[in-house]
């Protein structure tokens, strides 16, 4: 038995929001966030848009690519840390869209490594147990909900978007896309990247609104250093459990968080700028969503060949953060 990727997609939403229209909005300046971060402009969604939206446009492409119906589908799993609502999951939202009628739902929140943490536990399902022939696994972020537009040390970082990935298991598929995998967590972290109201531990009220605590709170520095070291360690130890070189990898795709920190991992990893995917000017940090939009973009430029081995390295709240080794 065999595991493959058999579709990708991904959707952003139409709004853009550029640097300039930031400068409108907080003291910044398109020459900061540009030389700071790499982003210059942002998708923004609708105000009657949600996660599960973003998801499902994603998904129908994907689907469509993998040439496979909804209804086939046995799970679907949603990673983001912006819910349509805190129950029921996304990715059942997704399912009703969808009409995909038999399958298993959850969601998976892993800040910005969750698409890679669904990867593993999507792979794994497919791998275990022959009930599970057909996976949709998505990323996908309506981020705007949850940025506060009045603090310029985060609201100039985030976009909207989803990505999605159908992976099928069949005795009918020759090998495995995924050669190795390393994830890894630290909740001692907790306190430097968190949206902290909303959950049981500070249920909303007036105060938790006007005091903007429904929205991203980040020390940037400090998540910054600690990403480098996480993300380099990670792929360090996938390239070695695989043995493989980091000169036989055709493409890191890092999480589209900074282009500094993607360089800084790239270098670290004598990894060549020609092999870095990145596109963090076009949609900002995403989250969930962002690695599997860099994959669907690869994917439909035709630029990922047969066989290719394709390194996903992801950092974010948690900490969370991970690595995974995969051959197109
Ligand atoms: N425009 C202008 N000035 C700004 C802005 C802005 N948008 N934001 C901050 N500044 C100012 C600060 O106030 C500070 O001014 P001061 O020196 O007078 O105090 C100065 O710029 C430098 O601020 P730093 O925070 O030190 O800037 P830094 O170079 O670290 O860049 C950034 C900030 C872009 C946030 C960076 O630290 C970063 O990318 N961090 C990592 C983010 C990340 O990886 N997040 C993980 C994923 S997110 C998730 O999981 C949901």
């Amino acid at each position: 038995m065999g595991i493959t990727i058999r579709g990708t997609g991904k959707f952003v939403p139409e709004k853009i929001l550029t640097n300039a229209d930031l400068e409108k909005m907080v003291e910044t300046s398109d020459e900061w966030i540009t030389t700071r971060t790499g982003i210059h402009q942002r998708h923004l969604a609708a105000a009657d848009v949600a996660t599960s939206d973003l998801a499902y446009e994603a998904a129908k492409q994907a689907l469509d690519m993998a040439g496979i119906k909804p209804e086939e589908l046995d799970l679907i799993t949603v990673a983001t840390v912006t819910p349509d609502m805190g129950f029921p999951n996304t990715a059942a939202l997704v399912q009703k869209k969808l009409k995909a009628q038999k399958c298993v739902c959850f969601d998976l929140e892993a800040a910005c490594s969750g698409l890679l943490y669904s990867i593993e536990v999507a792979h794994s399902l497919l791998l275990a147990n022959k009930k599970y022939r057909k996976a949709l696994v998505i990323g996908a972020e309506k981020l705007s909900s949850i940025v506060d537009w009045t603090d310029r040390g985060t609201c100039v970082l985030f976009g909207d978007g989803a990505a999605a990935l159908v992976l099928e298991s069949s005795d009918e598929i020759e090998g495995d896309f995924y050669i190795a995998g390393k994830l890894a967590a630290d909740g001692n972290y907790d306190n430097i990247l968190r949206l902290p109201a909303g959950g049981s531990a500070m249920p909303a009220s007036h105060e938790t609104v006007d005091q903007h605590l429904h929205c991203i709170k980040m020390a940037g520095q400090e998540t910054f250093k600690l990403a480098v070291n996480a993300m380099v360690s990670a792929c360090k130890e996938v390239l070695e459990i695989s043995g493989v070189e980091p000169e036989n990898v055709a493409w890191i795709i890092p999480h589209q968080a900074n282009h500094r920190i993607i360089s800084a991992v790239a270098q670290r990893l004598t990894i060549s700028d020609d092999r870095v995917y990145s596109n963090i000017e076009r949609y900002g940090n995403t989250s969930s969503a962002s690695i599997g939009i860099c994959l669907d973009e690869l994917n439909r430029a035709g630029k990922l060949k047969k066989g290719d081995v394709v390194l996903l390295t992801a950092f974010g709240g948690g900490l969370t953060w991970g690595a995974e080794l995969i051959r197109w």
